[in-house]
């Protein structure tokens, strides 16, 4: 590696599986941009050190993915604001040795949809399934970008209750209510695993369902979930999961590289094709 080559990469146990190089690997060459981005794998408990370390050896900044995410939230010297209210960050720049991080995850949500379905109106009640870390970060978006409403719905009723207690504007609906719940949705989003290779579909009747509501998964193998294939079966527009993994990394991708990358169908089809191995 020449002395001038940035370096980036992403942090997650294990890492062997994530996507994140080859799409960056894509925008590097697509800008002629001299960098690197690599898979690192960190075993949980090391975490602190080794960012220090990656900063040492001149690392720009890094990605975190699972389990990392609140992890580095907590190293951190500066949070943004979006990390502070999710409680997980995804992102870091290393400034003069200090940790800089922010959580994109809410960003690559609503930019996917900007894009896929330009005519989606962020101020219609949105219901949400599930309560993790994604979760968060997609209510807190979704807030952030008008939404009237938002229910959310999870199998463990208290950790709804509390996304419920902590924003403003969401009300926890009981996980067998969530069929009813779709009655006033203007969007549905799953933020579980389920419906992903290997995993059961998520189990939501769509009967009540407003004919022009907007159906999204954050699963993207495969592109089109079961969720998706109820929803398109009846009309609904849907947008795949994909896109959201594309998105969160571009502000990560101009902090360190200095572009701010696009999304396009090429960039879709040379990840997909990973996908697909
Ligand atoms: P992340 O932080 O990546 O979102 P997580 O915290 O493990 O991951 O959250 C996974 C979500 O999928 C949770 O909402 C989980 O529901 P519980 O809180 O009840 O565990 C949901 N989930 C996973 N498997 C599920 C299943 N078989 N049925 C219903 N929900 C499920």
């Amino acid at each position: 590696m020449r002395p001038d080559t940035i370096r980036a990469g992403v942090i997650g146990w294990p890492i062997s599986h994530s996507l994140s190089p080859r799409l960056h690997g894509y925008w590097l060459r697509e800008h002629g941009i001299d960098g690197t981005y690599e898979a690192i794998a960190v075993e949980p408990g090391t975490l602190e050190t080794r960012l220090r370390e990656m900063a040492e050896e001149g690392f720009a900044g890094l990605n975190a993915t699972i389990p990392h995410k609140e992890a580095l939230l907590a190293a951190a010297d500066v949070a943004d604001d979006n990390a502070s209210r999710i409680g997980a960050a995804n992102t870091a720049v290393f400034n003069d040795g200090r940790i800089e991080v922010s959580n994109t995850d809410g960003f690559g949500f609503i930019e996917n949809l900007r894009q896929s379905a330009p005519d989606h109106d962020f101020r219609r009640p949105a219901l949400v399934i599930g309560a993790g870390g994604a979760a968060r970060a997609i209510v807190v978006s979704l807030l952030d970008a008008g939404a009237t409403a938002v229910l959310i719905a999870n199998r463990t009723a208290e950790r709804a209750a509390e996304v419920a207690r902590t924003f403003e504007g969401v009300e926890a609906v009981p996980w067998e209510q969530r069929a009813g719940a779709c009655r006033d949705a203007g969007l549905v989003v799953n933020t579980t695993s389920l419906g992903m290779a290997g995993n059961p579909p998520l189990d939501l009747a769509l009967g009540d369902l407003p004919p022009n509501a907007l159906v999204t998964d954050i699963v993207y193998n495969p592109l089109e979930t079961p969720l998706l294939s109820a929803a398109k079966a009846r009309g609904n527009p849907t947008v795949d999961g994909l896109g959201m993994l594309l998105h969160q990394a571009r502000p990560g991708f101009e902090a360190w590289f200095g572009v701010l990358p696009d999304v396009t169908d090429e960039l879709r089809a040379h990840v997909l094709a990973e996908l697909a191995t």
